[in-house]
């Protein structure tokens, strides 16, 4: 069976460290889609990583790793983030395998998503600009460049043939801020390395993971609101976040997928443009941003902060089919005198508990219902039943409004600060 562990609002929800928690369960992880525009921080022993496209197992060492062909890889970014654990994991190669069928990010790439958020004017997405959406766009297009490519004898025609088309379009669009020069010499030097990793087709490995009893984690990267198809689009990232994506991800049929946790802060955030029908632009929102440490993992930006919102959580709930929930940075709104959380959109006259098809353009408005804060500090030692009663009041609260478990409480960034009820 294959597990799935994915967020449930619009990424930051703390996936990495989930993950690495419930990794010594599991003979695998994998990633099934997104690439180095994913920040997953792992905090353990008083140090602290950040994942980009690698698998969350890496440090356990039982764990093998799988990057699975919906990913996309950027190999130069893919050796810096390999370059940041491996004092503390030197045998890492043994235990990463990367799919064949990834998709490769080039430097051109990452130029023309450069060049579209700058054309873009005052609409830009707030890429994170790391190439993802042009790499996509190459593999639905059937002109990307597989991770399989490099050992093959024409790869340098295949590359320069996406990289002219690629500096066609960076042309047309008059953009100018690059040094493809530089950028290539370290795209190939990372090539050199990538093809010492171990390249399969990771689908026949997964598969006979699956029929070799093996216990598999498929972990996900932004999170559902981020979704292609379902998220807030076009603010939205190039892939699917939801369970769907797993199976096109890892190359596995929906029969095989087993337990879907789904991760949510206590609170939400959102980096980058695009409707946050719960954000606060007062104080509130800027003590959230302030408490919570909302900053991005990956860019360093500040986080847009605001409220839990409901509706956004049934429904990320509904299309994933999430089992069980999994808490997160409850300790963060530890001595807040109130706290809110949306029950329903406005629209117009109108009251819904739908995300709207558009949420651009439906001008919804969150529909607050107050609860009474908890002061803190919540004491993981102690367990859960002896947690202050404003804090217990509120995950009940939640579950009757979503009507699934909150199994999982994380109280803060250190392993040890989880609660598992
Ligand atoms: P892209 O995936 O870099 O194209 O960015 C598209 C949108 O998704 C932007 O608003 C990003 O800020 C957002 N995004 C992408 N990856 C993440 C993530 O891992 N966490 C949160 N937001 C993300």
């Amino acid at each position: 069976m294959v597990d799935v562990i994915l967020g449930l609002q619009w990424g930051d929800e703390g996936k990495g460290k989930i993950a690495d928690y419930l990794t010594p369960k599991y003979d695998v992880v994998a990633r099934f889609q997104g690439g180095p525009n994913a920040g997953h921080s792992l905090e353990f022993e008083g140090k602290k990583f950040v994942l980009n496209t690698i698998p969350s197992g890496i440090f356990h060492k039982t764990t093998t790793n799988v990057i699975g062909n919906g990913v996309v890889i950027d190999p130069v970014r893919l050796f810096q983030e390999i370059d940041r654990f491996i004092a503390e994991v030197p045998d890492y190669a043994d235990r990463l395998l990367v799919s064949k069928k990834a998709h490769l990010i080039l430097p051109t790439h990452r130029i023309v998503d450069a060049a579209l958020e700058n054309a873009k004017g005052d609409k830009k997405i707030g890429s994170t600009l790391r190439g993802i959406g042009p790499t996509y766009r190459d593999k639905t297009g059937r002109h990307g460049v597989r991770v399989g490519d490099v050992l093959l004898p024409d790869f340098k025609a295949r590359y320069e043939e996406a990289r002219d088309r690629h500096l066609e379009q960076v042309k047309w669009l008059e953009y100018t801020d690059f040094d493809l020069e530089k950028e290539e010499a370290e795209f190939y030097a990372a090539l050199e390395q990538l093809k010492k990793l171990q390249l399969i087709n990771s689908e026949y490995f997964i598969n006979k993971c699956i029929k070799d009893g093996k216990k598999i984690l498929a972990e996900g990267a932004q999170g559902s609101m981020l979704d292609i198809d379902f998220g807030t689009y076009p603010y939205v990232t190039s892939s699917n976040t939801i369970t769907a994506g797993v199976c096109n991800g890892l190359g596995i049929a929906p029969k095989h997928i087993g337990k879907v946790y789904g991760i949510f802060k206590a609170y939400c955030t959102r980096v980058g443009s695009g409707p946050f029908p719960t954000e606060d632009f007062g104080e509130e929102g800027e003590w959230l941003r302030k408490q919570g440490n909302e900053f991005g993992a990956t860019t360093g930006r500040p986080r847009r902060t605001g409220w839990l919102d409901l509706v956004a959580l049934r429904y990320t709930c509904m299309l994933n089919g999430v089992d069980e929930l999994i808490m997160m940075k409850s300790d963060i709104l530890c001595g807040s005198d109130k706290i809110r959380v949306c029950e329903s959109y406005k629209i117009g006259n109108e009251t819904t508990d739908e995300v709207p098809a558009s949420l651009v353009e439906s001008g919804v408005e969150a529909v607050y219902t107050n609860l009474p804060g908890w002061v803190g500090p919540l004491n993981y030692a102690e367990g859960f039943d002896n947690l202050e009663g404003t804090f217990k009041d509120y995950i009940q609260y939640i579950e009757n409004a979503i009507d699934t478990r909150i199994k999982i409480i994380s109280l803060g960034p250190e392993r040890e600060n989880t609660i598992v009820r």
